[in-house]
């Protein structure tokens, strides 16, 4: 059954400056399926995300031990570059490239990594990357605006699309809808249940409520103080939770 496994974590700890921030983290996350990434804030939540594509990497005070594996890949031992290309990102707050406009900020990441051979072909992945993130019927008549004139939650979903645009195996999410309403958390919300679900790709999702992941996520993980409290069938964990800081959470009561 290794096969249907995408993302496995294996003993993970991180440091800060010395400061233990994750504790000997460990969760496996079948192919094509949505995790929840849950906990108090200062928890580890976006450490950890940034722990699997590497971006730990850039922050010269952080050191990391454990192992990540991704779709087989070995993260920290895989050249970083093609680690990265394997996963998109996303991140709170929308961070569009404002000079470029909104059809460039899409076709940035398939032009630089060689992923079409035409026009045409760059034409047909915007397109389709636009509608993967429910932002096409709003754009298609302006592609050539500058995305500094979409809304928030517009923007954020060019985010998505963005990272879409690649054909990541495995998409990243740091509270995506932390900063946009609730109409645009709901689109955000479908377009994440619709890449993994019918494109086949999985999902790592840091949500602050537990009601965004009663409706996107297939698994839930509870951090708290740097550890792993509860994993499992979002279900599951909901009705049942087998740790009473995580039902503590799901109460509202953290
Ligand atoms: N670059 C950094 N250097 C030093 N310490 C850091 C750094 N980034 C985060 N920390 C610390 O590591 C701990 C975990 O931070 P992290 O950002 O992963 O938490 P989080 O669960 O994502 O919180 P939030 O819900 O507020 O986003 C916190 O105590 C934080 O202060
Ligand atoms: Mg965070």
């Amino acid at each position: 059954m290794e096969e249907a496994v995408a993302v496995e974590v294996e003993g993970l700890t991180v440091w800060y400056d010395g400061k233990r921030v994750l504790e000997n983290i460990s969760f496996k996350v079948p192919r094509y399926s949505v995790l929840a990434i849950m906990g108090p804030s200062g928890s580890g939540k976006s450490t950890l995300l940034r722990a699997i594509n590497r971006l730990l990497d850039y922050v010269p005070q952080a050191r990391v031990e454990g192992r990540v594996r991704v779709y087989g890949v070995d993260v920290y031992r895989e050249n970083p570059y093609k680690v990265r290309r394997m996963m998109g990102m996303v991140f709170q707050t929308p961070t569009p490239f404002p000079h470029l406009s909104i059809y460039d900020n899409v076709a940035l990441g398939p032009r630089l990594h060689g992923l079409v051979k035409s026009r045409e072909e760059l034409d047909r992945l915007v397109e389709w990357a636009l509608r993967e993130a429910m932002l096409w019927e709003e754009v298609k008549d302006r592609l050539n605006d500058p995305p500094t004139r979409l809304s928030g939650g517009q923007q954020q979903r060019l985010a998505l699309a963005r990272a879409l645009a690649v054909k990541p195996k495995l998409l990243l999410l740091d509270e995506p809808t932390a900063n946009i309403d609730p109409q645009n958390s709901r689109k955000l919300e479908e377009s994440i249940r619709r890449v993994a679900t019918q494109e086949g790709v999985t999902v790592i999702m840091v949500t602050h409520t537990p009601q965004q992941a009663l409706r996107v996520s297939d698994y839930v993980a509870f951090i708290y103080n740097g550890g792993l409290v509860e994993f499992g069938r979002t279900r599951d964990v909901a009705l049942n939770p087998s740790h009473e800081l995580t039902s503590m959470y799901f109460r509202g009561e953290i």
